[in-house]
């Protein structure tokens, strides 16, 4: 198994290409199974998750054409609507099939995704919604069996929770549905936005793109042609960088961002001291010399978010004072508390908030990702701890970030993959 050395210490400097948004390329590239035609996908991030789903659809029957940022894609020639266990339990993504599948060929069986780190992320809200548009939905034998032999009905939904994922499915399954569909409390991050921007550009009429409320006028079955799509870039990924810039207190220059996007992250990292000059779609940050404490609560979109909450951990253990961190969206998503604890941090969890006192310094050791944006905030404590963490499991990382050890090398941290002996 691979793992990462970093030798702690380092400023960085440079500036710093962000990759296209990996949950943005996960829903556009299940969506593309809409379109019997050919399709497109450019600006696609160089991660395994992307990989994966690019092999569900191969497995499917589909013609994937894939190099590293570009995909051509052919659903015309699926010919298995089952997506299976091997697969699906690599990733939970995969479960946006589900919705494009049904509303395409009637019918489909999809494992259902495994346990995750951080947290059972049930599909309730899903097959509930899917139920309603006239879905029969049978659980058996770890698979959700889904059928709609006269395809699915335009129906009202109203979401319990905010789902992004469910969301995601059910505009897709909408967008071929007979009938119109409205979405209420749907999801707004701008990877929603891009998939209904994607559906609305191949001819389907979405109204309320971006708020809380979206209703989809389905074909009725017809299948869909897409233009070339490229995918947004992600905010996850500058919201990463940005935390790097600020807890080795340097300033670097982030190339290919939405600024919009990452306002969040901004304003907290502003609070704890830091600048900014905005460009076009590019962003300098300028740090501060000592971070002040930060207390935020995760939230979904515009609100702060819950992938960046790792890595703004990362950066309160050496801010100056007492944090506060509450964790709204997931249940177990503090996994990371007791590996950074071990670089000498001062962490206390209480149920879903996490109390952070301040400290002067790291010291590099041996720790382990549990989930992918944890995996993150041990790299960003191993930029400034004393001597040298290493951190294992790294197949965590390699779902979700393009190349870290590459692009934080350049911006000049000591940072290199090595293998098990
Ligand atoms: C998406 O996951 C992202 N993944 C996650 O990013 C992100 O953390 C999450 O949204 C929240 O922003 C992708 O886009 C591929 P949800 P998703 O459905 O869609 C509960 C990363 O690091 N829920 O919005 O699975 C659920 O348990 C990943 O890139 C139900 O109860 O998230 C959670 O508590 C991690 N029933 C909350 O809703 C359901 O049917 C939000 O989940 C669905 C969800």
């Amino acid at each position: 198994m691979d793992y990462l050395e970093i030798v702690g210490g380092n400023t960085l400097s440079g500036e710093v290409t962000i990759s296209g948004a990996k949950n943005a390329a996960l829903p556009i590239i299940a969506a593309t199974i809409l379109s019997d035609k050919p399709v497109t996908l450019t600006n696609l991030p160089n991660v395994v998750d992307i990989c994966t789903l690019l092999k569900l659809l191969s497995m499917l029957g589909a013609d994937v054409a894939h190099d590293k940022t570009v995909a051509a894609i052919n659903n015309g020639s699926i010919n298995s609507t089952k997506a299976v266990y091997e697969i699906v339990s690599k990733m939970r993504a995969s479960i946006l099939v589900l919705g494009p599948l049904l509303t395409r060929f009637g019918e489909c069986e999809v494992s259902l995704p495994g346990g995750c780190a951080i947290g059972q992320r049930p599909i309730d809200l899903h097959l509930k919604a899917l139920e309603s548009m006239g879905a029969t939905i049978e659980i058996k034998g770890g698979y959700v069996r889904a059928e709609a032999k006269d395809g699915l009905k335009g129906a009202k939904i109203v979401f319990d929770k905010i789902t992004v994922g469910g969301t995601e499915n059910i505009v897709m399954a909408a967008a071929l549905a007979h009938g119109t569909t409205t979405i209420l409390n749907a999801a707004k991050e701008p990877e929603v936005v891009q998939l209904c921007e994607m559906i609305a550009d191949a001819g389907v009429k979405i109204e309320g793109i971006g708020s809380s409320e979206l209703t989809i006028e389905g074909t009725c079955g017809k299948a869909l042609e897409f233009k070339t799509v490229e995918i947004i870039p992600d905010r996850i990924e500058a919201g990463t960088y940005l935390c790097a810039g600020a807890i080795t207190h340097s300033s670097i220059t982030l190339n290919k961002v939405n600024h919009g996007h990452i306002r969040a992250s901004i304003d907290k990292l502003e609070s704890m001291g830091c600048t900014f000059e905005l460009f076009d779609d590019s962003i300098t940050i300028h740090p501060s010399p000592k971070l002040n404490a930060v207390n935020l609560i995760t939230i979904e979109y515009p609100g702060f978010p819950t992938d960046m909450q790792a890595q703004f951990m990362a950066l309160a253990i050496l801010a100056k004072g007492e944090s506060l961190i509450e964790e709204r969206l997931f249940e177990n998503r503090f996994m990371h508390v007791s590996e950074l604890n071990r670089l000498g941090a001062d962490i206390w969890l209480k149920g879903s908030t996490a109390a952070i006192k301040g400290v002067d310094t790291l010291y590099g050791a041996e720790v382990m990702a549990t989930d992918l944006r944890a995996s993150s905030a041990l790299v960003l404590a191993g930029l400034v701890a004393q001597g040298t963490t290493k951190v294992g499991r790294i197949y965590h990382l390699d779902r979700g970030y393009d190349d870290l050890e590459g692009k934080l090398s350049k911006l000049g941290a000591n940072i290199t993959r090595k293998k098990e002996a």
